[in-house]
């Protein structure tokens, strides 16, 4: 009998992350990538006598589904660090370690914002379905004007980790920053950015507005109508946070009156089914949930769920303990 830990993974993972689980855990995986419901992740833990959990953010770790859980599991790892999809409190209740995966897909993320930012200001996806349609026909001094980011504000909601990253790339552009968060940053990782405590203090200064908070009750459909009034005529949007931050009825109708130029988003409230509407807009630019889409991120957020299960089975404090 193996004395290795047993782990239930839910979801396909990197190939280099799948060598390294077999290393040190007897695991089940899922090749197929088939998404699986409540009742497959508590038949198939059961079965193998799971000692723990590597999810995704497609999971969605309910109450009812972690009291269901086999009783034999005594960790969950997500391979991601956002973590609303789990009921923190539960797990808690239940005893079950959670931990998540931050550092190492702040960059990935961080780039992914600057090409919204970009992408949505200077009409890129109108732009390649014109080359890619055989549309091209001219070059004109007017033909397809943009937005210009160089030199312009740009407001950060959220200056974690992300929102600092994307803060660092935006100065390249001579960006001047504005945040809000909750807490204030020393001077040392504030560089000149200039801090709002209130988040709705920030809109009126966001010729760009960045989302790069987490997803919470407190967060939920922040970006709404009345949010939205406050920011510049002619602004822009991006979203590579959580969809459930934005108010689509609000953005869209916004897209749709041109009180905001343009829309970069990359997070989606119930994606992948998004708001179809966002599809019919010329002036948005859509990436399917890309932030982190590298394959050295992805390995690395593996790695990181990784050297968290080494750790609780190690007995050693998990690097990234939520509860
Ligand atoms: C990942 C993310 O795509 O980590 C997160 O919270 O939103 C993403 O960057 C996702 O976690 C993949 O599992």
């Amino acid at each position: 009998m193996s004395t290795k830990p047993a782990v239930f993974v839910t979801r396909k993972l990197p190939d280099a992350v799948t060598a390294r689980l077999g290393k040190s855990y007897q695991a089940q995986l899922n090749p197929e990538d088939r998404l699986l419901s409540p009742t497959d992740i508590v038949d198939g833990s059961g079965k193998m006598g799971a000692d723990a959990l590597l999810i995704c953010p497609t999971d969605k770790m309910t109450p009812d589904l972690i009291q269901a859980l086999p009783k034999s599991i005594r960790a969950i790892a997500t391979f991601s660090v956002g973590h609303e999809h789990i009921n923190l409190d539960a797990a808690k209740a239940r005893g079950i370690v959670v931990t998540n995966t931050p550092d190492v897909l702040t960059d990935a993320t961080a780039d992914i914002a600057l090409l919204l930012i970009l992408g949505a200001a200077r009409r890129a996806s109108e732009g390649e379905q014109i080359v890619r349609g055989d549309q091209w026909n001219s070059w004109g001094t007017t033909y397809m004007l943009g937005v210009h980011v160089t030199g312009k504000r740009l407001g950060i909601l959220g200056m974690g980790r992300i929102g600092q990253a994307v803060a660092k790339r935006a100065r390249g552009f001579d960006m001047k920053i504005h945040y809000a968060n909750r807490r204030r940053l020393p001077p040392d990782l504030e560089q000149g950015a200039i801090y709002h405590a209130n988040p709705d203090d920030l809109l009126p200064h966001c010729d760009f507005l960045s989302i790069n908070c987490p997803a919470s009750p407190e967060t939920y459909h922040f970006v709404n109508a009345a949010r939205i009034a406050k920011l510049p005529d002619g602004a822009i949007v991006v979203n590579t946070a959580r969809g459930t931050i934005v108010d689509d009825g609000a953005l869209i109708a916004a897209l749709k009156s041109r009180k905001l130029a343009a829309a970069g988003l990359d997070v989606y409230e119930n994606e992948p089914k998004i708001n179809p509407e966002y599809r019919t807009l010329p002036n948005t630019f859509l990436l399917p949930h890309l932030g982190s889409a590298t394959v050295e991120t992805r390995n690395g957020m593996g790695f990181k769920c990784l050297d968290n299960l080494d750790a609780f089975f190690g007995n050693r404090p998990p690097p990234d303990r939520l509860v």
